[in-house]
């Protein structure tokens, strides 16, 4: 069995963050989402790991390297244009060769685990079989009916009229007869080789396609809100561990993880939140449900439900929630005098005040 990740997307719901680095690398409880999917993935004990890139490969590639570091064996393969999920299965079809495979889109997060799904699929080895999950509008999503025991008697891409509440949620597990479902099929109206309309097609063909209903936590880290969400739901989670500087004068409540090298003087933190290495608080209130990257300044700030990616320096502002501070960005006083707002943003950057 082997795995095919999908990373090539370009995020245009994730920006800025999405201008400077792919969206599956965007930090979750301070690791980024795809390192999160190749540990879920190594977990049910798949280690032959493909990865479909895009422009964005050497970022990916940077930071995830050959895989070796999770555990897992990585080839990554290249995609010129974003031709659809099932155009990526075509395009992988030589690292695949004939093995069964798992697919997983590197931007879904499912926290809870794929092992009782993979271990169904292992054990009955339909031709297909797809992961869903209740939600409340299934118009943005792949929705699939089901007969009573399981089995996909139709899957449709994005219904305006959804006939079930079964969307698909990003991982799916398949038999080589997919290769013949993805050589068949037209691009949708969209314009794409879609990878629902694959599956259809071995259901329309009598193939056996069948279904696993995930009961855990799921989010598509697609927009900042679902990457807030995420972060709160895993750093929820978190069990206390701190390796970095305390002094006397701060207090520590909650879930707290202070790495090794971080320093906290004079301040409150309110787990869960966790501070990555090299970052310094003073004077500051954090959390509850927020993680600090790595070598950030934080002086008389209060940030809580948020994130805040490396080298980031925020300093005497408070108030701030629901917050995503990019890398190396700075939040700080007015340089002008203290009545004027000064802001050095960049495009499609959003920034919400107090009135
Ligand atoms: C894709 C799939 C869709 C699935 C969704 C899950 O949609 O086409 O069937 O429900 O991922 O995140 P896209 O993100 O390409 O709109």
């Amino acid at each position: 069995m082997k795995a095919l990740v999908l990373s090539g997307g370009s995020g245009t719901r994730l920006r800025p963050f999405s201008y400077s680095m792919p969206k599956q690398l965007i930090p979750v409880a301070n690791k980024p989402v795809l390192e999160h999917v190749l540990e879920n993935i190594r977990s049910i004990g798949v280690t032959e790991i493909g990865v479909i890139v895009g422009d964005r490969a050497a970022q990916i590639e940077a930071v995830i390297g050959d895989g070796s570091a999770l555990g897992v064996d990585i080839t990554y393969i290249r995609q010129e244009s974003p031709d659809g999920l099932a155009a990526c299965v075509a395009l992988a079809r030589p690292f695949l060769g004939d093995d069964d495979f798992v697919m997983y889109l590197g931007d879904n997060m499912l926290p809870d685990g794929i092992q009782p799904i993979a271990q169904e699929f292992a054990a009955r080895r339909p031709a297909a079989q797809v992961v869903v999950h209740k939600v409340e509008d299934p118009r943005s999503f792949g929705v699939a009916e089901l007969d009573e025991n399981g089995g996909v008697t139709r899957l449709v891409e994005k219904p305006q009229q959804p006939r079930s509440d079964l969307a698909l949620i990003g991982v799916y597990f398949f038999t080589p007869a997919v290769h013949e479902a993805v050589a068949a099929i037209e691009p949708s109206a969209r314009g794409e080789l879609e990878i629902t309309d694959a599956i259809q097609w071995l259901v329309a063909r009598g193939d056996d396609v069948k279904a696993s209903e995930y009961q855990g936590y799921w989010k598509d880290t697609g927009r900042i809100e679902d990457v807030l969400e995420c972060n709160r739901y895993l750093l929820e989670g978190l069990s206390s561990e701190v390796l970095g500087e305390v002094d006397g004068a701060s207090v520590l409540t909650g879930p707290v993880v202070i790495e090794a090298g971080a320093r906290v003087t004079g301040s409150r933190i309110d787990g869960p939140a966790v501070i990555a290495a090299g970052t310094v608080i003073e004077d500051s209130h954090i959390g509850p449900h927020t993680s600090i990257g790595g070598d950030c300044t934080l002086s008389g700030a209060q940030i809580g439900y948020s994130i805040v990616l490396g080298d980031a320096s925020i300093t005497q502002v408070r108030g701030l929630h629901g917050s995503v501070i990019g890398r190396a960005a700075s939040v700080g006083p007015s340089s002008i005098d203290d009545t004027h707002r000064r802001l050095v943003i960049g495009d499609h950057t959003r920034v919400e005040v107090a009135a």
